[in-house]
């Protein structure tokens, strides 16, 4: 086989201002032309896509090889670049105006016809590119993504080292917390029945370095959390993760918003205003119904309760008297919508526990609506006018316990601004939440469960009523918010062993069971521990949301299906008894035994 000609240069990266230079380049066949004796090859490669030329009066060995070319054939190709002919130019294409006239050409390698086209925009089923996952990250959008992760990476590096930051690893074999989402378990060999845990996030670590004089940290994390799967969830995934000595929640806001200012500038060319706004989790639930809201359109949530305590309508009234939430929100121009459409919506609001969904439509001449006669004149006319009714809008209402009510209107707002194109997708939307609850009753498990985790710290003024009111007591936490998703959350932690031992004992951790799971971090406390706090940002998240994706899985290159299987490699799969027997596992059941 002939010797590889060395590169000069990416197919993309080729433009008008090469026209005339000698280049050699190495790439896949994405389309092969014949053309009147000529033959065009589209050749790609990471950087993007260039036409390359083949005329048989130039080199005749070439012109056969570039025959017998297929789709994905490996090429290695020289050539002079030159302009296209007039009319000619391919204004889709970064090196559309120029094209490579090959001198000579050699087959580095075959292909089998790929299952799919790898193209850009081709609808091929998911399980299908994640099986041929080699293939689907060749398409041009994908290579995008993989550039566009590593710039963001590369731009978090930079400026957390100029900010004083070391970046410190930490284990991945590590021991099991009861709290937060289920673990992924190791068995050990050398220890018959015991277990390593894979971390869900490196919290304790980072503490432990704060204690250790370490000051600021952070670490690109890998993290691992056997959940319920979703488009922006992976059971392993990557944060940004950092931690910070005798700073307050302000000073690390602050630095979080440079940081990403200069991440979104150095990566997209964006200018982020800061500082973000700040809204109260109160304020969040009650004016958007999420703690994550999506500020890029209004449609606020409005209270009714007070009208409806009176009303007629018994199921209102009912959930007004007992304290409940009746809100509201206003579908703009949305009283066109058909009683179909509105079935639907009742069905989506349905998902997230909501009973009904009541509506009034606002016409030129009136109101009409199914629950219009159980009101008074003058309680519609105080209803329409605390929702800012004009003819033409649809108002929708919820009445439920306060966490549903704010859920399923807080969903159905989005839902409806997306259905009505309300959102500028190429708008960046950043804000903090702060001021989250401690704890939130978990009636599953009769017993409180903190809001953030339990090394979160409580607002000072609010220790006193924290062993009475757990859920009225405030955190020092805070959450960066992207567009109505969670980037990041973070905050300031317990640094005093009293403290975290209340905290525990809150969470129904007896004092065996703290000092078991958690002894040598109370240990620590021991020791001189700073104050501290810090954050975690969700890298597969904000990648999805630069690169304006749909699912994190499109920015990561081997992600796993909602199943939690990679498609490619087929894990999890079966193991030899032999390596169960060394992990002294059994996975035969006893039925199986007899
Ligand atoms: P938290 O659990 O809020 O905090 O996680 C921080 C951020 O990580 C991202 N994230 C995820 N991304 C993809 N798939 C998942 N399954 C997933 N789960 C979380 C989100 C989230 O905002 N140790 C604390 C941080 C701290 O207090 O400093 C922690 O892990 O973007
Ligand atoms: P009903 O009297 O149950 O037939 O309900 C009349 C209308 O009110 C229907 O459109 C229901 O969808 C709606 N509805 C019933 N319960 C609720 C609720 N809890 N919240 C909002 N709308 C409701």
């Amino acid at each position: 086989m002939e010797a590889m000609m060395k590169r000069t240069d990416y197919c993309g990266t080729l433009r008008a201002t090469d026209d005339g230079r000698e280049v050699v380049l190495c790439g896949w066949v994405m389309r092969r032309r014949d053309h009147g004796g000529l033959i065009f090859i589209d050749l790609r490669d990471r950087e993007g896509i260039v036409q390359v030329v083949f005329d048989p009066t130039i080199d005749a060995e070439t012109f056969a090889l570039a025959e017998a070319a297929r789709n994905e054939y490996v090429l290695n190709v020289r050539g002079k670049v030159r302009r296209r002919l007039d009319g000619a130019d391919n204004p889709n294409l970064a090196t559309g105006e120029i094209e490579v006239l090959c001198h000579k050409m050699i087959i580095l390698n075959k292909s089998k016809t790929p299952p799919f086209y790898i193209e850009d925009g081709v609808a091929v089923d998911e399980m299908l590119r994640l099986r041929y996952r080699y293939l689907d990250l060749r398409r041009p959008e994908m290579q995008d993504a993989l550039r566009l992760r590593h710039k963001v990476t590369i731009a978090m590096r930079h400026f957390l080292d100029k900010e004083g930051f070391y970046e410190i690893e930490t284990p991945i074999l590590c021991k099991s917390s009861p709290e937060g989402a289920r673990d992924y378990l190791v068995p050990s060999r050398v220890h018959p029945g015991s277990f390593y845990a894979l971390p869900q996030s490196p919290q304790l670590f980072k503490q432990i370095l704060m204690v250790a004089g370490t000051d600021r940290y952070f670490q690109l994390a890998r993290c691992f959390r056997d959940e319920d799967l979703r488009a922006d969830r992976q059971p392993e995934f990557t944060q940004l993760d950092m931690e910070m000595s005798f700073m307050a929640e302000e000073d690390i806001r602050e630095l979080c918003e440079r940081m990403l200012q200069y991440i979104f500038k150095e990566t997209l060319n964006i200018d982020v205003a800061i500082p973000f706004p700040i809204l109260t989790w109160h304020e969040a639930m009650s004016r958007f119904g999420s703690d994550k809201p999506d500020l890029r359109f209004g449609m606020e949530l409005v209270d009714i309760a007070d009208i409806c305590r009176e009303s007629e309508f018994t199921t209102f009234a009912a959930v007004a008297q007992k304290g409940g939430w009746v809100r509201g929100i206003n579908a703009k121009g949305c009283g066109k919508y058909s009683r179909r459409t509105m079935d639907d919506l009742k069905d989506f609001v349905g998902i997230y526990g909501a009973k009904g969904l009541a509506y009034i439509m606002v016409e030129e001449n009136g109101l009409k609506s199914p629950i219009a006669k159980f009101f008074t004149e003058e309680q519609l006319q105080a209803i329409c006018q605390r929702m800012q009714a004009e003819p033409g809008d649809m108002l929708m209402f919820v009445a439920a316990d306060m966490p549903i009510c704010a859920d399923a209107l807080g969903h159905l707002r989005c839902e409806i601004a997306k259905r009505e194109g309300l959102i500028d997708e190429n708008e960046f939307n950043f804000l903090w939440v702060i001021d989250f609850p401690m704890m939130e009753w978990d009636t599953d498990e009769k017993r409180w469960k903190a809001v953030h985790h339990p090394f979160t710290a409580p607002k000072d003024e609010d220790i006193p009523i924290l062993m009475e009111h757990p859920d009225q007591a405030r955190a020092k936490a805070y959450d960066c918010v992207l567009n109505g998703c969670e980037l990041g959350g973070g905050s300031i932690r317990i640094h005093q062993r009293d403290v975290q031992e209340k905290i525990f004992s809150l969470l129904s951790l007896s004092p065996e069971e703290s000092r078991e799971k958690f002894g040598y971090l109370l240990d620590a406390f021991e020791y001189g521990t700073p104050p501290h706090g810090g954050i975690a940002f969700g890298l597969d998240r904000m990648v999805m949301l630069m690169g304006n994706k749909e699912s994190i899985r499109d920015v990561i290159a081997f992600p796993k299906t909602q199943s939690a299987t990679d498609m490619m490699t087929q894990a999890p799969s079966p193991v030899d008894i032999k390596q169960l027997l060394e992990l002294h596992i059994n996975t035969i059941s006893k039925e199986k035994k007899k």
